[in-house]
């Protein structure tokens, strides 16, 4: 299957989960591609984001996007990527979002249902869709989790 990992991280912590879950899937023998959200001019609380060169999403059949949380919400980087990117007809999609925060409702739901709502007007299937809580002392385990989640 191709897939597509298209990160949006500021200080790394979610893209250092798209590389795990890159390799993961590798291993299992998909044909996966981790795509890094571009971002000219990025300030963690700037919300009006400039992106760069957005890489087509087209020639995959499931796609996992990742964010961090900002500000109670999803952020604007992430928000901004989904509302310009072409269709999602016809692909699976898996959403997850990093944050620091314990408890979800600090911004993990409502960025994660900001996330699937907008891949749900671009026609997308969600499948999975998870929260990473960096401050978690089981964080490790927890994403080692999600990723086998991701690939069943
Ligand atoms: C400007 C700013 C706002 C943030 N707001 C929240 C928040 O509302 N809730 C939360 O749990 N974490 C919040 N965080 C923490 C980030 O979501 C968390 O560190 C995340 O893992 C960073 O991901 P990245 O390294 O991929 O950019 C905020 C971080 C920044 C810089």
């Amino acid at each position: 299957m191709k897939i597509a990992i298209v990160i949006y991280s500021y200080t790394g912590n979610t893209f250092s989960i798209g590389t795990k879950i890159v390799r993961f899937l590798q291993n299992k023998n998909h044909d996966a591609h981790l795509i890094r959200v571009n971002v000219n001019d990025d300030q963690p609380s700037k919300t009006e984001i400039q992106l760069g060169e957005i890489d087509s999403i087209a020639p995959f059949d499931k796609v996992i996007f990742g964010s961090p949380v900002r500000a109670f919400s999803l952020a604007p980087a992430m928000t901004k990527y989904l509302q310009q990117i072409e269709s999602l007809n016809g692909k699976t999609v898996s959403c997850f979002v990093t944050k620091q925060l314990p408890f979800a409702w600090t911004g993990g739901n409502s960025a994660l249902s900001k996330m699937v709502s907008l891949c749900k007007e671009k026609g997308a299937e969600i499948d999975r869709t998870g929260i990473i809580n960096w401050s978690n002392k089981n964080r490790e385990q927890l994403i080692e989790q999600f990723i086998r989640e991701l690939a069943e």
